[in-house]
């Protein structure tokens, strides 16, 4: 099994976390962040890697990044609108946002050109974004930021072929540029801990989970990097270097680091490697790399990442623009929405009679979902929604009007804030 981020596969999303060693984005790990927002909750937000070390800046009020994506292509709909809330969330928080328009890869996938990337992505995306709440940030081009480009090259020297075929099975027919896709992409992740980006700092990489391949890659290309490698053992944990020159000098220069926060407990200079007694690993990563910026290196934090699971189109497969009698889009009018809602699929039964007699199954319905994707904001009027449908006192017709009702005001409020987002696009791209 592999996950390909260039198809339109279905997943089984307990498979992952066997699989690809994506860890449980459970209330554990969220529950101390601040105005938990509906995506946590409702476990729309289900996987990640890494999140402890962006838990650790926020709770501490340390800096940190966010770095996603956006790729042009079709119409934005309501599976798209999922990044940009949890984008928003993270702002109001603090993070700093960073936002590439993959207009490379739309070119070199999708057979977009660069200029009619640039249009849908101004058009489509970045409009929308805007008008659904996002402050002042920095979004940028892929093709028009050198040191995106030029870092997906150098980084690519410790990549080669057969790593990225056992990752993406590329065929011998795919093209150079899109064989060259993820490396721009981590081009996009990580040089936002360049200096001249904010400088060296955790950076989180909110995706839907047909990322993660990239998203793999790309800490794989961060640690190839690194100078100097971690290893925690039982109870303790082993520095080394990794590369032959400055030896003794790196060596050093992490004793120093050690002894701040914790303590040296072997050395063994033969092996290029020093043990220490240390807890704060965050502290400690974040250091050594700041040793290795000084003598050349690169110096980047592995990014962390969390993993959403895609809102299904209104047939119940997935929500594509490809399919656009099945997927509700932000520029839709109240009208077109109606009709796509009034012919979704619910978990209903065959006749009202029925339903009454037996319930329904809110967890097989269109309708259901799009209340839980933000549509219905209180959990609470969501619950009872759950309960009446499965006791049978709610019926379809009622919860499409609802769904309708509540999707009419948003487009229509939406669509008024578009004209004001127009006027502020300038504000936002780099
Ligand atoms: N590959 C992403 C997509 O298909 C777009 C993307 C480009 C991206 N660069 C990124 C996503 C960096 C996250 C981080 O949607
Ligand atoms: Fe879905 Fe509402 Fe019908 Fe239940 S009553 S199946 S939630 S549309």
């Amino acid at each position: 099994m592999i996950i390909d981020p260039w198809s339109s596969q279905k997943y089984e999303y307990e498979k992952l976390f066997e699989n690809f060693g994506i860890e449980k984005f459970d209330k554990e790990i969220w529950k101390d962040l601040p105005d938990l927002p509906f995506f946590f909750r409702r476990k729309i937000v289900f996987g990640h890697r890494d999140f402890q070390k962006i838990k650790y800046s926020i709770l501490r009020n340390g800096k940190w990044a966010i770095l996603t994506g956006l790729m042009p292509s079709g119409k934005m709909h309501f599976g798209h609108k999922i990044v940009i809330d949890q984008v928003i969330y993270y702002q109001s928080i603090g993070a700093d946002i960073n936002i590439a328009v993959a207009d490379i890869e739309a070119y070199a996938t999708r057979g977009y050109s660069l200029k009619e990337a640039e249009k849908l992505a101004i058009d489509e995306y970045i409009t929308n974004y805007i008008a659904l709440g996002l402050k002042p940030c920095r979004i940028y081009f892929q093709s028009k930021n050198e040191d995106v480009k030029d870092l997906a090259y150098l980084l690519a020297k410790k990549a080669n072929l057969s790593q990225l075929n056992a990752i993406y099975g590329f065929k011998s027919s795919t093209n150079m540029a899109h064989v060259f896709a993820p490396f721009i992409q981590t081009g996009d992740i990580l040089h936002v801990q360049m200096e001249k980006y904010g400088g060296l700092r955790p950076t989180l990489v909110p995706v839907g989970v047909d990322q993660d391949p990239h998203i793999r890659f790309c800490r794989d290309l961060a640690d190839a990097h690194r100078i100097y490698s971690i290893v925690p053992q039982n109870e303790r944990t082993g520095i080394f270097v990794k590369i032959e020159e400055n030896v003794e000098d790196l060596l050093k220069e992490a004793e120093e680091v050690v002894e701040k926060y914790g303590k040296v407990v072997e050395r063994n200079y033969a092996y290029k490697a020093i043990y220490a007694k240390i807890d704060d690993l965050n502290k400690l990563d974040y250091e050594l790399a700041k040793i290795e910026r000084k003598y050349g290196g690169y110096g980047f934090i592995s990014p962390s990442s969390t993993y959403h699971r895609f809102i299904s189109g209104l047939d119940g497969n997935k929500m594509s623009s490809s399919r656009p009698q099945y997927a509700l889009f932000l520029t839709d009018t109240p009208d077109e929405s109606k009709k796509k809602i009034w012919s979704a699929k619910t978990g209903g039964a065959i006749s009202a009679e029925e339903q009454k007699k037996h319930g329904g199954k809110p967890e097989e319905c269109m309708i259901y979902e799009l209340f839980m994707y933000g549509l219905i904001k209180e959990d609470k009027e969501l619950e009872e929604i759950y309960k009446e449908c499965k006791d049978g006192k709610l019926l379809c017709g009622e919860c499409k009007r609802k769904a309708y009702e509540l999707i009419k005001e948003f487009l229509e409020e939406l669509k008024e804030k578009r004209e004001i987002a127009k006027e502020k696009i300038k504000d936002y791209i780099q």
